[in-house]
């Protein structure tokens, strides 16, 4: 039997080796299409790729009466109508642990840059400005990082973040004080950690409890020059609200990997000296993309073949 891919969003060519290795995979490459042609041109195929770009919406599924599964090369799968998806019978799988230690690192990576302000040094020195004194940070060491989301990611960014000596307090749902007691970290409410942590960083889902986690309520119980990092998902964090919270110094700096519209060019808060910021670049490690390409291949090459898949 021979069945139709299409890989919509950028993936690894190694990750994909599993679909070119399996018989009958006709696969087909086109990250360019737009959401109406993506929509002309669904119902040819039974399988569809994709990473966070593609927005797979009820109308491109309603159109989609091949499709049998859908692949998310990543762990979010927002930009899936996953309700219209169930109803019309097609199977959504992601790849939940490949990119986890590449965002960990992200992470990371952008907490250190915020703290001691390397992007904005940087960017002065690019342009031959030689100043010692603008750029002054705060050590990480002693200080808490509050963690919203205590899932594979959050985890990962609390083990890091006490190697560097900080203090961490989570808020999870599903964290209890035995977990929170074997790690080493306190726990609290959502609103025990906005008021105890010096850098807050989210790691959530995004969905309907998520949404605007982070608002002009939240800002108003942080510490005075709290630092906020998000390179979980934009609209866990109310942009209007950060702005706000940034211009009157509430808050003394963001760094942001995600966005709640992307691409975010020409957004107000990258007009801000205190806002770093990246291009959704937390899951962009060669090692990650393969990883995550390999685990969603695989599955839809069991899944087509009649076998089971791991990540539904
Ligand atoms: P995960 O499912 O392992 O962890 C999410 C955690 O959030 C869970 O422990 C869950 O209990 C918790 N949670 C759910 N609702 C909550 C709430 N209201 N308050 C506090 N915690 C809540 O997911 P993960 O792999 O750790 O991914 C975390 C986030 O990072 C997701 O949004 C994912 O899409 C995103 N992500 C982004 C990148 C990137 O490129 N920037 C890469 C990978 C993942
Ligand atoms: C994810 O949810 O896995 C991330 O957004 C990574 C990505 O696909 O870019």
């Amino acid at each position: 039997m021979a069945f139709n891919i299409l890989i919509s969003d950028p993936l690894s060519e190694e990750g994909i080796y599993p679909l070119r290795q399996a018989e009958g995979m006709n696969i087909v490459i086109e990250t360019d299409w737009s959401p109406e042609e993506l929509a002309n041109r669904i119902n040819d195929f039974d399988a569809l790729l994709v990473r966070s770009q593609t927005q797979v919406t009820s109308d491109i599924i309603a159109k989609a009466t091949k499709l049998k599964i859908i692949g998310r090369a990543g762990v979010g799968v927002d930009n899936i109508d996953l309700n219209a998806a169930t109803e019309q019978g097609i199977i959504v799988v992601n790849a939940p642990d490949g990119n986890t230690n590449s965002a960990a690192e992200h992470t990371m990576a952008m907490l250190m840059s915020l703290a001691r302000k390397i992007p904005q040094a940087f960017h002065a020195l690019k342009n031959n400005k030689w100043d010692r004194k603008t750029y002054v940070g705060v050590e990480l060491k002693n200080k808490t990082l509050g963690v919203i989301g205590l899932g594979r990611i959050g985890a990962e960014v609390a083990a890091r973040a006490q190697g560097q000596r900080m203090n961490v307090i989570a808020y999870d749902p599903f964290l209890t004080a035995e977990k929170a007691l074997k790690m080493g970290i306190d726990f609290g409410s959502v609103e025990d950690v906005l008021r105890k942590a010096d850098f807050i960083t989210v790691h959530t889902p995004l969905m309907k409890e998520t949404k605007h986690l982070i608002n002009a309520e939240a800002f108003k119980i942080m510490k005075d020059g709290v630092q906020i990092i998000n390179c979980a998902r934009g609209g866990i964090i109310d942009e209007e609200a950060l702005y706000d919270a940034i211009v009157s110094k509430k808050v003394a700096g963001a760094a942001l990997d995600v966005f709640e519209q992307e691409p975010a060019v020409n957004h107000k808060l990258l007009t801000l000296p205190e806002v770093i910021a990246t291009p959704h670049l937390g899951a962009s490690t060669i090692e990650a993309q393969e990883s995550v390409a390999v685990d969603v291949s695989q599955d839809v090459v069991n899944f087509l073949n009649g076998g089971l898949v791991r990540n539904p």
